[in-house]
């Protein structure tokens, strides 16, 4: 089985998204820096399974290439979804990709649809990423879902794209991880433009 990791921009105070996100401001008040980095440098990436281009360091390219190819599935939580308006029907990076929440929306459930609902919780959705994704990696994403993932002791590594601001409020990625500490093994570092790339083991 892969390994299942997080992969999220963050600003240095800890953030992931500024306040009040929602499909207006995808990343919230002032969030929109976090993803500067993904246009900051000058060599082209185009994210598998999209059409779009990222404009980054050679370095993060390169860390950014490695990573994806790794991935073979995908799980992310209600509330990105929402606020992503489903990618327009194309999930991000092109993998399987599993839905946390409570209600499946109708209008995506049906015969072929690019996303799956799970409704029995994360750890469900964990299980069917990794089916879907053989020897890949499980890519979890947003700050509820990777939160779970720790507490439920099932996250192998944390990637965290670290970017130079601090937003002050919005969401906060590690907030709601039960009995601590977590002892982490820093595995990785790459500095990027405007970004620095930090990989962690988690240890079990
Ligand atoms: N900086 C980055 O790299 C990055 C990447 C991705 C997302 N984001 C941002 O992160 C924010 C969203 O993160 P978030 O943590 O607030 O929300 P989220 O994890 O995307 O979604 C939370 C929602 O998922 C559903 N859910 C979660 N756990 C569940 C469970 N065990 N059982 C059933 N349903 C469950 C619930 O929705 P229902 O009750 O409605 O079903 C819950 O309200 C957005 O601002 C997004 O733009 C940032």
């Amino acid at each position: 089985m892969g390994k299942v990791s997080t992969g999220l921009t963050m600003s240095l105070d800890g953030f992931i998204a500024g306040p009040n996100d929602g499909p207006g401001a995808p990343l919230g008040e002032g969030g929109e820096r976090l993803f500067a980095w993904y246009s900051g440098g000058d060599t082209e990436y185009g994210l598998p399974g999209t059409e779009m281009v990222f404009e980054v360091s050679s370095q993060s390219a390169e860390m950014l290439r490695e990573a994806h190819a790794g991935m073979g599935a995908f799980v992310t939580g209600r509330r990105t979804f929402d606020i992503a308006n489903g990618w327009g029907g194309d999930p991000p990076l092109g993998v399987p990709t599993f839905v946390v929440t409570h209600t499946a929306p109708e209008e995506w459930v049906y015969e072929g649809s690019p996303f799956q609902f799970v409704t029995d919780g994360v750890e469900e959705a964990v299980e069917r990423a990794s089916a879907a994704a053989g020897d890949k990696g499980v890519a979890v994403g947003a700050a509820s879902i990777a939160q779970q993932c720790i507490r439920a002791g099932i996250l192998d590594e944390i990637h965290v794209d670290l970017v130079p601001v601090l937003l002050g409020d919005g969401v906060r990625l590690f907030e709601h991880l039960g009995a601590g500490p977590i002892d982490l093994r820093s595995t990785r570092v790459i500095e990027g433009a405007g970004v620095t790339h930090l990989t962690f083991r988690v240890v079990k």
